[in-house]
Formats: C-alpha cells, structure tokens, sequence
C-alpha cells in the first residue's frame, strides 16, 4: 500500500491547531466550553484541540454517517450516535474534521441548536469550499483545501488512512 503524498504535515497541523486553540479561547472566554467531536473524522483533531486548550472543558461524542465507504457523498444525513448529556444552557463548540458540501454540518448544527444551548460554535480543521451544496456557517476554519480527497489524522478512505498523523492525498 503506497503512503499517500503528504498536503499537510504534523507540524502545520500542530501549529495551527495550537492558533484555533487561542481563536476559541477569544471567541469563548468561559471556564465551560463544551467540545462535541464528530466520530469518527473528528477524533484526532479533538484530542490534539482540547490539549491545546487551558481552561477547563468538557467534552462529548456523537456519529452520523453521510458517506458510502468510498469517495462520494450519498446527500444523506443518520444520526447514528448522539451525545450522552445535555447541551441545555452550554456554551457548545462542535468540532468537526472536515466541511465539504456542507450537508453533515447543515444537520448537526440543526439538531443541535434545537438542544437549548447557550451559543454554538463550530470548528473545523479543514474546508473545501468549491464542493460547497448548502452554506453553512463555520466560525473557525483550519485550512482550506481545493477539492482534492484527503485522508489522514482522523479522516479515512474505506476505514483505512485515520491514523497518518498528517493529512495526504491519494495517488
Ligand atoms: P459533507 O456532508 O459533504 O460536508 O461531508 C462531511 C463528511 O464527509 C466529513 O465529515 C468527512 O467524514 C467526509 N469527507 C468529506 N470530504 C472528505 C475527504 O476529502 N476525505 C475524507 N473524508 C471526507
Ligand atoms: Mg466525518
């Protein structure tokens, strides 16, 4: 199996996820931010965010499936895991892997919004603007990428790539 051509490497990762740590920080200057990873693409980004972060968070986890086990999106939205507890009253920062129509983040901002939290904040680690389907508001953006499919730190092509710990291109 050919290791994938690297776009990003650990170290711009590291930094930037470092700089949306300082960003949320500004954004939320409350000793209670609540970190909701989306599973699975999310959990790398996750891990190395609130690490980043000094104030005391809490964090929880939910899944939706969007996408086949391939490179193309099916237009639909299931949840599949929801979070544990409630969002009632907190201030609540999705974090996500990556934003590409648009459709899986049109959704969880949705449902999510309807839990009563205080404000709602949404984090990605990376954007792809031009396969845009749905504008969808994201208030901190890693980087943007063209429309080429990645895999890497957490985001996956047929289950496999999720742990390369930078984000590659397939060739
Ligand atoms: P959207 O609903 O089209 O915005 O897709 C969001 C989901 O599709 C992400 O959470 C990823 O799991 C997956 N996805 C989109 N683009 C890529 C990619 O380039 N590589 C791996 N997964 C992707
Ligand atoms: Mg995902």
């Amino acid at each position: 199996m050919a290791s994938p051509t690297v776009l990003i490497d650990e170290s711009a990762l590291q930094t930037r996820i470092r700089e949306l740590a300082a960003e949320i920080r500004a954004a939320l200057p409350h000793d209670d931010i609540h970190f909701v990873c989306v599973l699975k693409g999310a959990f790398m980004f996750m891990a190395d965010l609130v690490r980043a972060m000094d104030q005391r968070v809490s964090m929880d986890f939910i899944a939706v499936s969007s996408y086949g086990s391939g490179t193309s999106t099916s237009g639909e939205v299931r949840l599949v895991k929801d979070v544990d507890a409630s969002l009632e009253g907190r201030h609540v920062v999705i974090i996500e892997d990556i934003v590409d129509t648009g459709l899986t983040l049109h959704y969880l901002q949705d449902i999510l919004r309807r839990r009563g939290p205080a404000s709602l904040h949404t984090a990605c680690l990376l954007s792809k603007p031009a396969r845009r389907k749905i504008d969808v508001h994201v208030d901190f953006v890693g980087f943007t990428i063209e429309d080429r499919f990645v895999v890497g730190f957490g985001l996956d092509y047929g289950e496999t790539y999720r742990n390369l710990p930078y984000i590659g291109l397939l060739n």
